[in-house]
């Protein structure tokens, strides 16, 4: 933990270096353009790859990116992101290599997070013949990661928070991005949602003031 005060005491002095009212102007309050929804791993740091500084970014993280509609942290992000910050990208990001979606895809049990990880095991569900003809299981496993991360993107998108937000004046841009470990990149699926309009009369649903 020495080690941890010390980096952070050399970090404060680096940007008071840099600019003096750096931590003032940073305490007045925050703006940040995007919500990043990612997974936990520790070697997906968000600012580093995407190049963005403190206030920049408003950050959740859990194992495998993953939207589950009855996960408070994630909805109470979400609602707050979207309607006080008014957040105007939302980016799923996952990973290739993700143990998160490889232990899903496995048949053993690891406790708790079995539970969590029955989420993604719909994934695999719902795109079982693409992912049977994939021969190999490395690349099942990348087939995998990109489709948890376009199944999240729609999971996203049918939460009321984003339903009543694409019908305001300023609709967020919702991305399902993957990084991939091994070289630092990071590419878009281009996840269109728009494809999932033949869904409405099952998603759809109106706001409170409609019904009324
Ligand atoms: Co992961």
């Amino acid at each position: 933990m020495e080690k941890i005060f010390e980096n952070n005491k050399k970090w404060v002095a680096d940007k008071l270096a840099e600019d003096r009212d750096y931590f003032t102007k940073l305490a007045m309050g925050q703006k940040p353009r995007y919500l990043y929804i990612g997974c936990s791993d520790s070697r997906v740091p968000v600012n580093e790859i995407t190049g963005t500084g403190p206030g920049e970014i408003f950050v959740h993280r859990n194992i495998a990116n993953m939207v589950v509609h009855t996960d408070m942290n994630l909805l109470s992000v979400l609602q707050y992101a979207v309607e006080v910050l008014k957040v105007k990208d939302i980016i799923i990001c996952g990973h290739y290599g993700c143990g998160g979606v490889a232990a899903a895809a496995s048949s053993n049990q690891f406790g708790l997070i079995d539970n969590w990880l029955r989420n993604i095991k719909d994934v695999i569900r719902l795109h079982d013949g693409e992912l049977q003809q994939i021969e190999d299981e490395e690349q099942r496993l990348r087939r995998l990661v990109e489709l948890n991360i376009i199944e999240q993107v729609i999971n996203l998108s049918k939460t009321t928070i984003i339903q009543n937000a694409m019908a305001s004046d300023n609709p967020p841009n919702l991305y399902g991005l993957v990084y991939d470990i091994s070289e630092g990149l990071l590419r878009d699926l281009k996840v269109d949602v728009k494809t999932l309009s033949r869904y409405e009369h099952i998603y759809g649903m109106k706001t409170e003031e409609t019904v009324a």
